[in-house]
């Protein structure tokens, strides 16, 4: 087993009517001007925004609104919230969202005290040295943001995607009441599934085969994703069902399945620039290009996709190859995205070919002109890169 740290500080309020607890949350760590950060439309529509705001008032929080914040979340709604913030004397973040509001918070906390463009954070031309607290009401269960440093924001000049980390990003709260879930549609139900067994899948397939006790947990939650996934898609409304759903989705990304591994991150690099040049969902993305990573990088280890096949899958492996086990894992896999509503090639998920010029520049971006590597089980070249896109068409 790898040596590792493990750091996860966030405050989890998990239930029913969490989100009435939003205030006294926001006054325990410290806040009293809040900025409050929200999506489209969902959360004014369902309510919700009137709720949080009732119980800041409750607490006696003062507070500023921006909503309007979309999903592939963007770096100019991103400097309009660090100018409000800066105009506002704002000391506090909350997001009232998906992973999407959450990482616009996390640029926002990022940039504000940045002296320059927040935008150099994400080109890695400059490192962000004081941040803003920030904490969430979460509605979607899916990029795990609620509970990860990560952050992902597009700049729409130029269609990049890019993603910048920190501790500080650490949400202090996380308020999770899965009814908040009822509502979403069973493509970004479907999406998020995705989203969080790919976080796990993630850290799963890597060159180590001595963690037991972190494969035994991933193994669960990509378990019960798939059980509790198919259950929410046939009763949205189920909350024990959407409860487990959540939760995996924070487990998935909080860097509890990553203890002792090495992560490696291709597919989701490979997704990045996916939803930066088309704007589709990230966990469509993932389920498009997966199966393509995956056959192109098991043989580094193929017995693990083997153990994934039987412990995940639950595949009949007896009699089969350790080469026939892998890819038997991985058709189970695509059929379970299949039968989620998900797309496994890319023609399926842009809704067209895509072209030879298309993959050229991803997969330039990606390598940053073939200057940078990605992945570990695998490390893949800009060459690498694009005959995953191909073979994904
Ligand atoms: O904008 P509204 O109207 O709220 O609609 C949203 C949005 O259209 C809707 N939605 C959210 N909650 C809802 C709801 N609709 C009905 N009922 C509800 N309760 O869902 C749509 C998608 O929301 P979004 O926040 O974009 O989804 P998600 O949480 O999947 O976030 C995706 C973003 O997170 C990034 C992705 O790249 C993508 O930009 N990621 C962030 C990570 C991180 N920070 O650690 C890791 C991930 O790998 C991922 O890359
Ligand atoms: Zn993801």
């Amino acid at each position: 087993m790898k040596d590792f740290k493990y750091y996860a500080p966030t405050w989890v309020e998990f239930g029913r009517n969490a989100e009435e607890k939003v205030g006294a949350l926001v006054k325990r760590f410290g806040g009293t001007r809040v900025l409050l950060h929200y999506g489209g439309q969902s959360a004014v529509r369902s309510g919700l925004i009137d709720r949080v705001e009732n119980s800041l008032k409750e607490a006696g929080i003062a507070y500023v609104k921006l909503g309007g914040v979309v999903p592939n979340p963007r770096v100019s709604m991103v400097r309009r919230g660090i100018a409000l913030c800066k105009q506002e004397n704002i000391d506090f973040l909350l997001a009232v969202g998906g992973g999407s509001v959450i990482d616009s918070c996390k640029a926002i906390s990022a940039g504000r005290y940045y002296q320059g463009d927040v935008w150099d954070l994400y080109l890695r031309r400059g490192e962000a040295t004081r941040f803003m607290p920030l904490g969430c009401v979460l509605t979607i269960p899916a990029a795990g943001s609620e509970m990860s440093d990560g952050s992902v924001i597009t700049n729409e000049e130029g269609n990049l995607k890019k993603d910048y980390g920190s501790d500080e990003f650490r949400c202090k709260f996380a308020v999770m009441n899965p009814e908040l879930t009822y509502t979403l549609p069973a493509w970004q139900t479907a999406c998020g599934v995705t989203d969080m067994m790919m976080h796990t899948m993630e850290r799963y397939f890597s060159k180590d085969d001595d963690m037991e006790v972190t494969d035994a947990v991933a193994e669960a939650i990509l378990r019960t994703c798939m059980t509790e996934g198919r259950k929410v898609l046939d009763h949205p409304t189920d909350y024990n069902s959407r409860a487990q759903i959540m939760w995996a989705g924070s487990l998935a990304h909080n860097d509890l399945t990553g203890c002792g591994t090495s992560g490696d991150w291709a597919t989701h690099c490979l997704e990045h620039e996916l939803s930066g040049m088309f704007d589709v969902s990230h966990g469509a993305g993932l389920a498009a290009i997966w199966g393509s990573w995956a056959r192109y990088t098991r043989g580094e280890n193929m017995s693990r996709f083997a153990r994934f096949a039987h412990n995940v899958m639950g595949v009949d492996t007896s009699g089969m190859s350790t080469e026939e086990a892998a890819e038997a894992g991985i058709q189970a896999m695509e059929r379970f995205y299949t039968s989620i509503g998900m797309p496994t090639n890319l023609h399926d998920l842009v809704g067209r070919d895509v072209t030879d010029a298309e993959i050229e520049e991803m997969a330039d971006k990606c390598s940053d002109g073939d200057t940078k590597t990605v992945g570990v089980l695998r490390v893949l070249h800009r060459a690498d890169m694009a005959a995953i896109y191909r073979n994904a068409r």
